[in-house]
């Protein structure tokens, strides 16, 4: 079977990696991938949203599955692309249609479906541009600290969480005048949550669903999580507290609702489902459905998974992926993330890396390019340094040291990972 792979991230040479160990794979293609993925498949020069050119490469090399890394490709219609395509529309793409992937692409669509569905979140209400007037009426009604979503895709920058009822007014009142563009035209006011954030996957093949090993991952850019966000500094799984017990609670009152609630709106949702959720007292809660698989999550998750994943993508191809087997690895992963000096704020390209071979773990490329025969730096966040442990110390041990033989100008990456759990 030939397989194509759509992005070009840490996420996506960390799928192609456990792709690429499927021995019902012929050829893996990744479009438009990075240096990382060229050693595991064959990159394509093709933007995972050019969907008529990735059609006519489909045609052109007899590609069997497309496997949707990004939001992006899915948000815009991908599924339906090739739903409708003339000669195409039996290829299976692991992924949701345009109306499932508003689960993310539209945080208001994603809590009214929470709504219906009995699905615990955080209180909210929408407001669309002209009304700040009722969106402050709104938040005096809230405690601090206030929470304002965009309502759109935003790259991970829509979300604000206030500390004074001054700042959330005034911040409301820009961001429905458009500071998000056309993203930020509705702004979604939810009331805040306080816990350990916990994110849990699940592949469906949109009437049966198999829950993934969770993961958590570390966002802010310093140790002890603090400064700035960023696109994700490391990851660990499993999640300690995410136990048998609490994952039967996220399993009956998240997952199956959420794969039920869609089959039963007649959705069309094949692929991933990302439950970001929070452990509130024991209680476990969605902050955001996303429609892929996390970056950095996904450099831990797949490490954890002992199936063939090719066989689960073919359980959702097929519809029975009721008679798949998903068998986890019982060793911890945590993966280390290097990013570039400066980074989240404005740093420099092009940094030839060294120090990449490292013996017991895996080096899943992020933001790589190829240069004159050096492989540089291309992006903020570089590569993930991600290795297996007896446990969570052994593992991140492991990452540091691939982390601290790594080599750029400017390498900055985190040494606590996993040490608040
Ligand atoms: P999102 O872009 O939706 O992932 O939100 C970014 C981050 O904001 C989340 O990972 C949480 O850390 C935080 N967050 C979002 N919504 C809430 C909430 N209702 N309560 C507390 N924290 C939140
Ligand atoms: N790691 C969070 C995300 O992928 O959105």
């Amino acid at each position: 079977m030939n397989i194509l792979l759509l992005g070009s991230g840490g996420r996506e040479h960390a799928l192609a990696w456990k792709i690429a160990q499927s021995a019902r794979v012929g050829q893996l293609f990744i479009a438009p991938g990075n240096a990382g993925t060229a050693l595991v498949g064959r990159n394509v020069p093709i933007a995972a949203t050019d969907f008529a050119a990735l059609a006519d490469f489909v045609e052109r090399e007899a590609v069997d599955m497309i496997v949707v890394g990004p939001e992006d490709p899915l948000v815009s219609g991908i599924v339906d692309y090739f739903r409708a395509h003339p000669r195409l529309s039996a290829l299976p793409v692991v992924g949701p249609s345009a109306e499932g992937a508003q689960l993310e692409g539209s945080k208001d669509f994603a809590k009214r479906f929470m709504a219906r569905h009995g699905i615990p979140t955080a209180r909210y209400a929408t407001f669309a541009a002209g009304e700040a007037a009722e969106a402050k009426a709104f938040l005096a009604t809230m405690q601090a600290p206030y929470v304002l979503k965009a309502d759109g895709l935003c790259a991970g920058k829509g979300v604000l969480i206030l500390p004074t009822l001054e700042e959330a007014e005034a911040e409301v009142e820009k961001m429905l005048g458009g500071k998000f563009g056309a993203a930020s035209a509705r702004v979604v006011i939810e009331e805040f949550m306080s816990g350990t954030e916990c994110s849990v996957f699940a592949l469906t093949d949109g009437r049966h669903y198999k829950i993934l090993p969770e993961a958590k991952d570390y966002k802010r850019i310093g140790e002890g999580d603090t400064g700035l966000n960023t696109g994700g500094m490391g990851s660990v799984s499993p999640v300690p507290f995410a136990d048998a017990a609490w994952m039967q609670k996220v399993e009956e009152r998240i997952v199956r609702p959420t794969v039920e609630g869609l089959a039963a709106e007649g959705i069309d949702y094949r692929g991933f489902l990302f439950f970001g959720l929070i452990d509130v007292a024991g209680e476990p809660k969605v902050i955001e459905y996303n429609c892929r698989m996390g970056d950095p999550e996904t450099e831990t998750v797949m490490l954890r998974i002992a199936s063939d994943i090719v066989d689960l993508f073919e359980g959702v191809a097929a519809g029975d992926l009721d008679r798949r087997e998903v068998r986890f690895d019982e060793r911890a992963a945590v993966c280390v993330v290097c990013v570039s000096g400066g980074y989240p704020g404005a740093y420099e390209k092009g940094k030839v890396i060294t120090g990449l071979d490292v013996e017991g773990s895996e080096v899943f490329h992020a933001g790589t390019a190829v240069e004159g025969g050096n492989i540089v730096t291309a992006g903020g966040r570089v590569v993930a340094v991600s290795s297996y442990g007896r446990d969570r110390a052994e593992a991140l041990e492991r990452s540091m040291r691939g982390a601290r033989q790594i080599d750029f100008e400017g390498k900055y990456f985190r040494s606590d990972i996993g040490q608040d759990l």
